[in-house]
């Protein structure tokens, strides 16, 4: 917990998991790459920090910052009211929702045709919440990533995976025989965490972001990144 507002470090640092295309990912040259990077190096421009990423697991992000070695959460985080006990958030940036993916040709038409089964998704993230409390008898199976809970549906292993709907885009066109179930669960919003109590850096990090949005910078990372 930061007494008095906190600062605005000279060097920002942002941890990630970089196991959710577009949002994050490791590029062909081995690098942390992807939507939220690409906002976060814009808002340090901005800010004048430099930004300094450090990949993680993404259950170990909010523990992480929560003993002072993360000034800022960029991972497509959903706000939930849990981790708002634990980190403050920005502004929202992005608005996103769970989404299901099957095998080609499956059965799953409504959120009542996941009671009973066994459901793949990637540890500590709203998927793996929704699977655990919101569905019936779930067998949950959890996974470091999530790509790794699409490979665990098509060697049969689990019945489904629900996972955020952008990656769960990327997963399907990446595998041939998997399809999406779009439209069974309510929106989430995503935004970018501080430590608590750090007001002078949230507050920067949203002035930045609204300067982006007016100047159009935001919109063309959004293009050039998620495509739409
Ligand atoms: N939006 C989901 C959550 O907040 C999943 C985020 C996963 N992000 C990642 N970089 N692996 O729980």
């Amino acid at each position: 917990e930061t007494a008095d507002g906190g600062e605005i470090p000279d060097t920002i640092v942002v941890g990630t998991n970089a196991e959710f295309p577009p949002f994050e990912y490791v590029n062909d040259d081995g690098d942390v790459d992807g939507f939220d990077m690409a906002v976060m190096k814009e808002v340090g421009k901005k800010i004048g920090s430099d930004v300094e990423i450090k990949n993680m697991e993404f259950k170990s992000l909010i523990g992480s910052m929560e003993s002072g070695n993360l000034d800022v959460i960029a991972a497509g985080m959903t706000v939930t009211k849990e981790r708002e006990r634990q980190v403050d958030f920005t502004d929202s940036y992005y608005t996103a929702k769970q989404y299901v993916i099957q095998k080609e040709g499956g059965s799953i038409k409504s959120a009542d045709d996941l009671e009973g089964l066994t459901i793949a998704v990637q540890e500590g993230t709203t998927g793996d919440l929704l699977a655990t409390d919101e569905i019936k008898d779930s067998n949950v199976k959890r996974f470091k990533k999530g790509v790794d809970a699409v490979m665990d549906l098509k060697k049969g292993g689990s019945d489904v995976v629900i996972i955020d709907a952008n990656p769960a885009q990327e997963f399907v066109k990446a595998n041939k025989g998997l399809e999406l179930v779009k439209d069974l669960f309510d929106d989430e919003s995503y935004a970018f965490a501080v430590q608590k109590g750090n007001t002078k850096l949230k507050d920067a990090i949203n002035d930045a972001l609204k300067e982006m949005k007016d100047d159009g910078t935001f919109d063309k990372l959004v293009k050039e990144y998620i495509g739409q």
